[in-house]
């Protein structure tokens, strides 16, 4: 099953790093240590220590006195730095790198990479357009999701299931899909979900349900195959909630929410708080409903509005070429 080699993959986001501490990360079946120095640098290294396969991510860092840091590993404290290299114990000299860094391509806040294969997609510039213009909020429901990469990013472009997975969450009437707009590996989708009104005990609980619109207009904007970015308005503001996806390996696809906002009123803090939160439970329902799905069912039944999923299939079936059909549909 293919993951896609040739793209690149938004591993964290920096927030996510907090200084000195090791942070691990899964691409293609291989596992990396990343950690974040005092000046802001980052680092990555394979995960298993050179001398007893220990996870290195489990460990800590040292910090040394221009500022960087090496990685310590749990089980004999062995240090290794960012080139990978360590100084044995009785030995005063630095051996050879022992471990392969991961190339990273950082970008401002985001941290991408290859995972060591040769590029076949470029970076796709918005996130530096969305930092420069939005107010970074946070990160949240970084999750590891047991299914492989083509069910997930099916699952991520499917505009039908909200009435299904996520039926409690959003209590969502129906979806008016309107518009979709093929450009290749990048696309809009763009429709509208009359929702059920919140009684006034849900609100009491949950202040940013007055927040919550009639109708949730949903205007997606999708990057192939890492990114779908969900850009929302209210009257208070606009939020640009991202969903980064990178498959660990053949049976777990990792996903996380990145979110940044546009205020237009102080009360808007509490809109933001609920999109993460709410992020964080539409990323559960949908690892709960990834797990209950059998593999290779040949889909007999097709509903409208499955766009979403034709552009995965078609850009995930030819990758990295743009195929026809064009999908634009009005
Ligand atoms: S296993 Fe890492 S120092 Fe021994
Ligand atoms: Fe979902």
């Amino acid at each position: 099953m293919s993951m896609l080699e040739g793209s690149p993959w938004l591993i964290a986001h920096k927030s996510m790093l907090a200084v000195n501490k090791p942070f691990k990360v899964s691409l293609y079946c291989n596992d990396y240590v990343l950690w974040k120095d005092a000046s802001g640098n980052i680092n990555a290294l394979q995960n298993a220590c050179p001398h007893m396969g220990a996870m290195l991510s489990e460990g800590w860092c040292q910090q040394k006195e221009d500022k960087t840091s090496v990685v310590v590993c749990p089980f004999h404290a062995l240090e290794f730095d960012s080139e990978g290299c360590t100084v044995l114990p009785g030995s005063k000299k630095k051996t050879l790198p022992q471990l392969e860094p991961l190339q990273l391509i950082i970008q401002g806040d985001f941290i991408w990479t290859y995972g060591g294969k040769s590029a076949k997609q470029t970076i796709p510039n918005i996130l530096n357009e969305i930092a420069a213009k939005y107010k970074f909020i946070g990160c949240g429901a970084d999750t590891s999701v047991k299914t492989d990469l083509i069910s997930m990013l099916l699952n991520m472009h499917d505009y039908n299931h909200q009435n299904g997975t996520h039926r409690a969450l959003f209590q969502i009437q129906e979806v008016n899909f309107e518009k979709f707009i093929d450009n290749g590996h990048h696309s809009h989708a763009y429709y509208h979900m009359p929702t059920k009104a919140a009684n006034l005990v849900e609100k009491i609980k949950n202040p940013g349900l007055l927040l919550m619109p009639k109708v949730l207009k949903a205007h997606l904007e999708n990057y192939f195959p890492s990114l779908i970015i969900f850009h929302g308005e209210v009257d208070m503001g606009k939020v640009a909630q991202i969903y980064v996806f990178i498959p660990e390996s053949i049976t777990h696809t990792r996903t996380y929410v990145m979110l940044f906002g546009l205020s237009k009123n102080p009360l808007f803090k509490a809109f933001e708080q609920m999109s993460l939160d709410l992020a964080k439970i539409v990323v559960e329902q949908d690892s709960d409903i990834l797990g209950k799905i059998y593999p290779n069912i040949p889909q007999k039944i097709k509903l409208n509005n499955e766009v979403g999923m034709d552009w995965v299939r078609r850009n995930f079936d030819n990758y990295p070429l743009v195929v026809e059909p064009n999908l634009s549909k009005s």
